[in-house]
């Protein structure tokens, strides 16, 4: 059972071919490398025992994407994670974020209505939801206008994705993440950004090494009980899991709908303070970190309801934040010590 993992040696997609493979299937990724390494293929295979096959191209070259479908028309299904991700830099470069993200989209589906490949799961995000009206957040919950060209994407693409369903055998699912921190337990594999982190875990882990002065702490002004922004912080392994699940569930004809929507995260929502206060008690480390103003475009709070995910999916997110923050701290030295 052959699947096509897009963006395979990123962060989640390294992790969701590791549980692809454990589950017996075999996993082509499609990757151009653009923000990771060839060497997440070793790693992969350290931890599985078994070689992805690793073809770098880009997904916006359309000739490739389609020569790379007719030599793999027996595909059973493609995980799309190839994007760009940075919410900051999509408001500096929006053409680069709706051209990738978009155009990539646009060629794969394009190339499975050919090729007769049916199955998609897409990667989406809960910020499709914005500042939602109601807490937990719910699939039902209405989408709001994007806060940013990148969130833009996610929504653009879940309706191309819906309206090329209607008028094709394509079948496909949006599994909408929260906030993904934590790496595999080996420590081989782990969440590795390029230049200065945006997000706060790889933040706070990097600021542990000293390889950042300081974390800046964005905002203690906000309407939440100590006063930070609250997230629904979900295991990458856990995330990754879910992946699988979707993809049998597509594989076995499970589905109720030609396209479903699930919300994946915990159900529950730790502040940017216990986030620290977290990492501080796993590691025994004091953190240097200040209050500073807020950041542009940050929401208040989210946090999931992940109800209809447990109940459909037969998933449940099974790591608690003591554990992601371990995770993720024993991966960033791991990496550290090996590439110093
Ligand atoms: C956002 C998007 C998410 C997207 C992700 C990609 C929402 C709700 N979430 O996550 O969909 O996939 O970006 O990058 O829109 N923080 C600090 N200091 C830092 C970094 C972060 O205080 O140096 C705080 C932020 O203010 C926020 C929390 O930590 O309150 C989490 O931030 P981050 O990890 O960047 O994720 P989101 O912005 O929630």
């Amino acid at each position: 059972m052959k699947i096509l993992v897009t963006g395979g040696t990123g962060y989640i997609g390294s992790h969701t071919v590791v549980e692809l493979q454990s589950k017996g299937f075999e996993v082509i990724i499609v990757d151009n490398l653009s923000n990771s390494s060839a060497e997440i293929v070793d790693k992969i295979e350290k931890i599985t025992g078994i070689r992805p096959v690793l073809e770098v191209f880009d997904l916006g070259d359309r000739e490739k994407t389609a020569d790379f479908f007719k030599r793999n028309s027996d595909i059973m299904g493609v995980i799309h994670f190839a994007a760009f991700k940075a919410v900051g830099e999509s408001v500096e470069k929006p053409l680069m974020y709706y051209r990738n993200n978009l155009v990539s989209l646009m060629n794969i589906l394009e190339s499975m209505k050919e090729t007769g490949v049916r199955n998609f799961v897409f990667s989406s995000s809960c910020t499709v939801y914005g500042q939602p009206d109601k807490l937990p957040v719910s699939e039902k919950a209405p989408i709001k206008t994007a806060e940013s060209p990148y969130g833009n994407t996610k929504q653009i693409s879940e309706e191309i994705i819906q309206d090329t369903i209607k008028t094709s055998d394509i079948h496909g699912i949006a599994l909408r993440y929260f906030n993904p921190i934590g790496a595999h337990e080996t420590a081989l594999i782990g969440e590795l950004p390029l230049g200065v982190p945006n997000n706060l875990v790889p933040f706070i882990t990097q600021t542990a090494m000293g390889i950042r002065d300081q974390l800046k702490v964005f905002g203690d002004d906000y309407p939440t009980p100590d006063g930070t922004p609250i997230r629904d912080y979900i295991h990458v392994v856990d995330l990754a899991k879910a992946h699988v699940v979707a993809v049998n569930r597509m594989i076995q004809d499970k589905m109720k709908k030609a396209f479903e929507v699930f919300n994946l995260g915990t159900g529950k929502g730790y502040s940017v303070l216990e986030v620290i206060r977290a990492f501080e008690k796993s590691s025994g480390r004091k953190l240097n970190y200040k209050i500073v103003g807020r950041r542009e475009g940050d929401i208040i709070q989210v946090w999931a309801d992940p109800s209809f995910s447990n109940k459909e999916l037969g998933w449940k997110a099974e790591k608690g934040l003591d554990e992601m923050v371990a995770s993720a701290w024993k991966w960033e030295q791991a990496y550290r010590t090996e590439n110093s």
